[in-house]
């Protein structure tokens, strides 16, 4: 039986990885977008295909990471939480989600979760913690929610008896909707305990004009990549409340702390078709059931 630190790829043990450099896969087209070097001729030949249909890519991708870091800023100092499950985390960029954490609390928890081995190589070097906190890497599958759930180093890393914030940054427009990403979206979130929050971003069909029909592109390299409608988008948080300012463009989401060490500046002044994605951050909270005021229950 595999251990722990077989499955991460820990020390004791490392397996070979295929990289499957011969086909584009997300992870890497989102690198060359942010500007990394982790990506091959296929990832390139995709991210120029990409650009051509959405000549803003480059800045909708800052645009996007600059969100994700924003909203972990704001759920580490804001919302006090100190524990992150980040579901398709992508490959290594600094500053990492644990980083932006740990800046401001940095006995933060980080659980990455990926599907793509590239992202595994990259994340044994790259996503080393703060000594006061912890990181941890789960090769796994978003559409098999019970084996990230289950998974002992997720257990030796966050406690889910405690508040977490499940992060999933441009990830939900890579589910088919035969695996039923709402459903799973449901099972993760109801294994939470009340006080967690759910921040995710997707590609926006709203938004996205002549990009809308880049699934083709994707198709036929056999990735399924579709746009999502804000009702759908919106569907992702029932049984949360989103918080301010609901569900927005991403440099729209509370603008006046832009990081800018990143690249390109998106500020809340970018127009929105530039970034087309739909970005919230909600609160479980309990469902409260309003008390009779004290003069109700005089009156009766
Ligand atoms: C565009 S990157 C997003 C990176 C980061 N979350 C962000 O927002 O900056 C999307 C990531 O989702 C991962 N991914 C796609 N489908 C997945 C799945 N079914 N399970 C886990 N990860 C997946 C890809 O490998 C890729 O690393």
């Amino acid at each position: 039986m595999p251990t722990a630190d077989d499955r991460t790829g820990g020390a004791a043990y490392r397996p070979p990885i295929d990289l499957g450099t011969d086909r584009a896969h997300p992870a890497r087209i989102y690198d060359v977008f942010l500007g990394g070097k982790t990506n091959y001729a296929a990832d390139r030949a995709m991210a120029d295909a990409v650009a051509e249909k959405m000549p803003t890519v480059k800045t909708a991708a800052v645009a996007n990471r600059q969100f994700v870091l924003r909203a972990v800023r704001h759920l580490a100092e804001e919302a006090g939480i100190r524990q992150f499950l980040d579901i398709g985390t992508g490959i290594p960029t600094s500053p990492n989600l644990h980083e932006a954490a740990q800046e401001i609390a940095p006995e933060a928890r980080v659980v990455y979760v990926d599907n793509d081995p590239i992202v595994l190589a990259h994340s044994r070097a790259l996503h080393v913690s703060n000594p006061a906190g912890r990181t941890t890497y789960l090769q796994a599958d978003f559409t098999d929610p019970d084996t990230i759930l289950d998974a002992p180093e997720l257990h030796d890393t966050i406690d889910l008896t405690q508040p977490v914030a499940l992060t999933m940054g441009l990830l939900l427009h890579w589910i088919d909707p035969k695996d039923e990403p709402h459903a799973v979206v449901r099972r993760l979130v109801a294994a939470l305990p009340l006080g967690s929050y759910l921040m995710l971003s997707v590609f926006a069909r709203e938004l996205a004009g002549r990009s809308a029909s880049l699934h083709d592109d994707f198709a036929a390299e056999g990735t399924a990549l579709r746009s999502l409608g804000r009702d759908e988008t919106l569907a992702f948080f029932d049984g949360t409340e989103l918080v301010e300012p609901g569900l927005v463009p991403p440099h729209r989401w509370r603008p006046d702390t832009v990081v800018t060490d990143i690249g390109t500046p998106a500020g809340g002044g970018l127009d929105d078709t530039a970034a087309p994605v739909w970005a919230g951050v909600a609160v479980k909270r309990a469902v409260t059931v309003p008390s009779p005021r004290a003069d109700d229950s005089r009156r009766d």
